[in-house]
């Protein structure tokens, strides 16, 4: 079974799709953490993300890359949104995550575009959303959390560039496929949401 979840940045999508692994005991890849070792790379090799080909060139990080925290710092997040526009970048990264959903016994994986262009053929397709405040907040408590710097209104202004960049570009832009369930977190626990998301998708088992 592939269970493909899309969704914006802080919107649980990538807490509830490592929950709906654990619950149907099937492999998890989150498929942002590809663009934002891209997003790093590009930084590390002194390139600038807005330009195709040093993108491009970054695509070849090394694995170890994958396993950085640094990967999950809101710096590297804006990276990733920069590098995931161009259309060299998306199908240098598009293989693998083909693959990894084709495993034999399938896949959970999230991201932007997996019901729209990774799997369009996924069992179940979940699309999470939240309000951009809410998120905005979430990712505000957490950095609170972790100590790291900046202001609430920084993270709010960061979302919205964000969901800008990534709904409207031209190449696998963010937005729900047809045949996807829509979750809105915004008044939910991360476990109330949780327990929705695995409603949804027995419910849609259930149906076929
Ligand atoms: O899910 P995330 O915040 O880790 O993703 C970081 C960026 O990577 C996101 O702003 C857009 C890009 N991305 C993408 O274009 N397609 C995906 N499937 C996953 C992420």
């Amino acid at each position: 079974m592939i269970i493909a979840v899309d969704g914006p940045t802080a919107s649980g999508k990538g807490t509830i799709a490592k929950a709906l692994a654990g619950h149907f005991g099937l492999p998890h890849l989150d498929t942002g953490l590809l663009y934002r070792a891209v997003g790093r790379q590009v930084a590390m090799n002194g390139g600038d993300a807005d330009d195709a080909a040093d993108a491009l060139a970054a695509c070849d990080f090394p694995d170890s890359l994958l396993g950085d925290p640094a990967l999950r710092d809101e710096d590297t997040g804006s990276l990733a949104s920069r590098v995931s526009v161009h259309q060299d970048v998306r199908a240098a990264l598009r293989q693998r995550q083909v693959d990894f959903a084709r495993q034999p016994g399938g896949a959970v994986l999230d991201g932007r575009d997996i019901g729209t262009v990774i799997a369009p053929d996924a069992d179940v397709k979940l699309f999470v959303t939240a309000s951009p405040k809410t998120r905005a907040q979430r990712r505000y408590r957490e950095m609170a959390r972790t100590n790291t710097k900046g202001s609430y209104e920084e993270m709010l202004a960061d979302i919205r560039a964000r969901d800008e960049r990534d709904t409207n570009r031209s190449e696998a832009p963010l937005k729900p496929a047809k045949d996807a369930h829509l979750l809105d977190t915004s008044d939910l626990t991360i476990g109330d949401a949780v327990q929705a998301a695995i409603k949804l998708i027995e419910g849609h088992l259930h149906s076929d």
